[in-house]
């Protein structure tokens, strides 16, 4: 039935309630069990990014003339993160809503300037790693760009010979990395940058995770070549100040080596009956909560607080790779640069989903990967005091789906296997969507049984599960004998 506004209010604390209600089933991020999601840096920085958002949850910053406030701290923000991340004095950027808008529009500055210096230009392409943000896809699917995803290393980088391939006279943007998301590795920056120089080619480093965070990093004495706007190639970084900023949900920054590029960022329409109409991003009306919570969160946090926060990070990181490694079941897929791990199983019979699903039973969100299969991690200071509880559950998880086999063709396990491995891809896409059409359908919840959906993918697996997931293994199996490649 159809949700309606309630003919009388409904009472404040009775409505504050009834959320409270709706939270319950939550993930916990307070507690460090989720690893994704939240960036948490304590009760009382929460409370200041609470106060700091509230006071200017009213404002908005499409029009910075009305509210010069508003302006002072998006300048403030962009400049502290061009001097965090080496820019020259040329540097500029504008506070986007997250690293996806953040991405976005980077991709449509590069294409409006390539538009602008060559005006023939009919199909413009990005080159990036198979690993960079699905942002940049998304990207190239909204402004009609064409992404070229070039094949990465075995250490997980991107391939600076496999990027030099796909360049050609369409190549409006390179891409890459500091780091990925999947594995939490530092892409090769100065060579890629070397090379996009070289060719007169736009390049973005994607730091919207390791915007805040490389930078301390690297002041704590970990190796890290240069990411950032030291590399004479780069024109463009994205950062989130709602990642490892510590900020409320909804600020990060893109920045550029100079106006050349962010001019292409703006839209300016003078016909509009409302009036001349300037935007410097995605949005029309701008919330003024996350720009001021961004603000408030880099100055109280100062450097000693974000290295206090870092410190913690890597260590609990260190310990959670150290742990992984130590149970001869599991190991890291790659050595993560900073704070993001990616772990799986040795033994191809021990499924990685199945000990994911029993983390659940357990409390522990999961964050599960494919290609190849495996858990996600992002590491912040407050997983540090959880380390061995997770470390423990792990170890719990994999000797419990040792002992049952039998849960590996079960629920979310069966599912997720079943979507990496289907090889028509296509068939995937459209199981989702329906999962999507059942979503935001009317009367659309997130309660779904996978073995339900309406898809081919839910009709296999309510009815054959098992037996499709065998197949898929045994599918598998032959593809990695015929073309030697492990995914
Ligand atoms: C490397 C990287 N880039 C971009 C994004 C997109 O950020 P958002 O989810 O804020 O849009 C993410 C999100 O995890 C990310 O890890």
């Amino acid at each position: 039935m159809r949700t309606t506004i309630p003919a009388q209010g409904v009472e404040k604390e009775r409505l504050l309630a009834r959320m409270d209600a709706f939270r319950e089933q939550d993930a916990d991020w307070r507690n460090g069990r989720t690893w994704s999601l939240v960036y948490y840096a304590g009760d009382e920085h929460h409370d200041l990014l609470r106060r700091a958002h509230a006071k200017f949850f009213a404002e908005n910053a499409l029009n910075p003339m009305a509210f010069k406030s508003l302006r002072r701290m998006e300048a403030e923000v962009v400049d502290m993160a061009l001097g965090l991340l080496n820019a020259p004095p040329e540097g500029v950027g504008t506070m986007t809503s997250g690293g996806t808008e953040s991405i976005l529009m980077a991709v449509k500055a590069a294409r409006d300037r390539a538009r602008a210096k060559r005006p023939r230009l009919r199909s413009p392409e990005i080159v990036a790693p198979r690993t960079i943000h699905v942002a940049f896809e998304k990207a190239a699917h909204y402004f009609g760009l064409r992404i070229r995803y070039a094949e990465i290393g075995p250490d997980m980088r991107a391939d600076v010979r496999a990027i030099e391939k796909l360049l050609n006279k369409n190549t409006v943007l390179v891409a890459a990395s500091a780091p990925q998301y999947p594995h939490g590795v530092v892409d090769p920056i100065e060579a890629i940058g070397a090379l996009a120089q070289k060719r007169g080619i736009p390049f973005h480093v994607d730091a919207c995770v390791g915007g805040f965070l490389l930078p301390w990093v690297e002041r704590l004495g970990r190796p890290l070549s240069p990411f950032d706007f030291r590399v004479p190639g780069v024109t463009s970084m994205s950062a989130d100040a709602h990642k490892y900023g510590f900020a409320a949900k909804g600020a990060s920054v893109v920045l550029y080596r100079d106006m050349s590029y962010l001019k292409h960022q703006f839209f300016v329409a003078t016909e509009f009956p409302g009036g001349i109409y300037a935007s410097p991003s995605f949005p029309g009306t701008r919330a003024g909560g996350p720009i001021a919570a961004a603000w408030a969160s880099l100055m109280a946090l100062g450097e000693s607080g974000f290295l206090d926060h870092t410190r913690r990070a890597l260590e609990a990181t260190d310990r959670l790779v150290a742990g992984i490694e130590a149970n001869p079941a599991l190991e890291v897929v790659a050595k993560p640069d900073a704070t993001l791990v990616a772990w799986t199983t040795r033994e191809p019979a021990l499924d990685v989903y199945t000990i994911a699903d029993r983390l659940e039973d357990g409390g522990w969100s999961v964050d599960r990967q494919h290609k190849p299969k495996n858990i996600h991690c992002t590491v912040t200071s407050n997983h540090l005091p959880v380390i061995d509880d997770y470390l423990a559950a792990v170890s719990e998880a994999v000797d419990y789906v040792r002992s049952h086999p039998e849960v590996a063709s079960r629920g979310n396990a069966a599912m997720y296997g079943m979507m990496a491995k289907i090889p028509f891809r296509g068939m995937v896409r459209s199981s989702v969507i329906k999962v999507m059409e059942q979503m935001y359908g009317p009367g659309g919840s997130p309660d779904i049984d996978p073995g339900q959906q309406d898809g081919l993918v839910g009709r296999l697996l309510g009815q054959h599960g098992a037996k499709v997931n065998q197949l898929l293994d045994r599918w598998d199996e032959w593809r990695r004998a015929l073309t030697g490649k492990s995914d």
